[in-house]
């Protein structure tokens, strides 16, 4: 059974929290196709993979075909979240043990699929730099309207920095209660020094209190794209 709440309770409060995400990362850049989106955070558990397997079922569900991708090699979660198996999954495609066709699995969601890692490796950097992953990347553009890449942890391992580099964009998660201001300002300097473009961040496991109950919650800020900020320019200068 999948763990997704997107999926249990998709009116809930933090389903429809997921659906603002989805929004606000359509709207990130106008100017630049958003195809393949990758996520990370500074340190482990602050919700990766919680945030990226409910968002890609948010534009599934907008008749979106969408592929989730299991690339954290190191700690492999998406495969539990979704209740499948990881017998067979991305790292057994790189190395011709399967191929996609084989190991990829079909959801409960209409057009949502998931690749989950496979065999964990000794090797997860070499496997995630090689030349083999990233035209493995681009051939699935064709087939796919949105892919999102789960990672590890930037503040720990390199790993996501690479995957960034064959994606669009990247989230980064910041649990409110795991990390600090600090470590997650370095997570994104290490993003920016590999070129890659943080599409937004999502502020994750903070207690909002409604009616006396505490709930946890997601905030999303977003970049806002060149054309979105000319469009207020010009709005502020003709309200001037
Ligand atoms: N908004 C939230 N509210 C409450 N619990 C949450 C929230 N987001 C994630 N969690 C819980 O926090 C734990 C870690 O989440 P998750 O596995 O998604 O993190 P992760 O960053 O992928 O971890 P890792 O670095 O180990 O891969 C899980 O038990 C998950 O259910
Ligand atoms: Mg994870």
């Amino acid at each position: 059974m999948p763990k997704l709440i997107t999926i249990k309770n998709p009116k809930s409060p933090i389903s429809e929290a997921y659906r603002g995400i989805r929004t606000s990362i359509q709207f990130s850049d106008l100017d630049k196709e958003m195809k393949v989106i990758t996520v990370t955070s500074s340190k482990q558990n602050e919700g990766k993979t919680t945030v990226i397997t409910n968002l890609a079922t948010t534009f599934a569900n907008l008749d979106k075909k969408v592929l989730v991708i299991d690339g954290d090699l190191r700690n492999p979660g998406v495969h539990r979240m979704f209740g499948i198996s990881n017998l067979h999954g991305l790292t057994d495609v790189l190395v011709d043990n399967t191929t996609f066709v084989d190991c990829v699995n079909c959801t409960d969601t209409k057009n949502l699929h998931v690749l989950t890692c496979g065999v964990v490796p000794p090797n997860p950097s070499e496997m995630l730099a090689s030349q083999r992953m990233k035209e493995f990347i681009d051939n699935l553009k064709d087939n796919y309207d949105y892919i999102f890449i789960d990672a590890p942890p930037i503040g720990i391992v390199t790993d996501a920095g690479v995957i960034s580099s064959y994606s669009d964009g990247c989230i980064l998660v910041i649990g409110a209660n795991e990390t600090d201001i600090e470590t997650a300002k370095l997570a994104k300097e290490r993003l920016d020094s590999v070129g890659a473009k943080i599409i937004g961040t999502v502020l994750n496991k903070f207690a909002v209190k409604t009616n006396g109950h505490d709930y946890y919650a997601y905030y999303y800020q977003g970049r806002k794209s060149k054309k979105a900020n000319r469009k207020m320019n010009k709005k502020e200068k003709s309200m001037a």
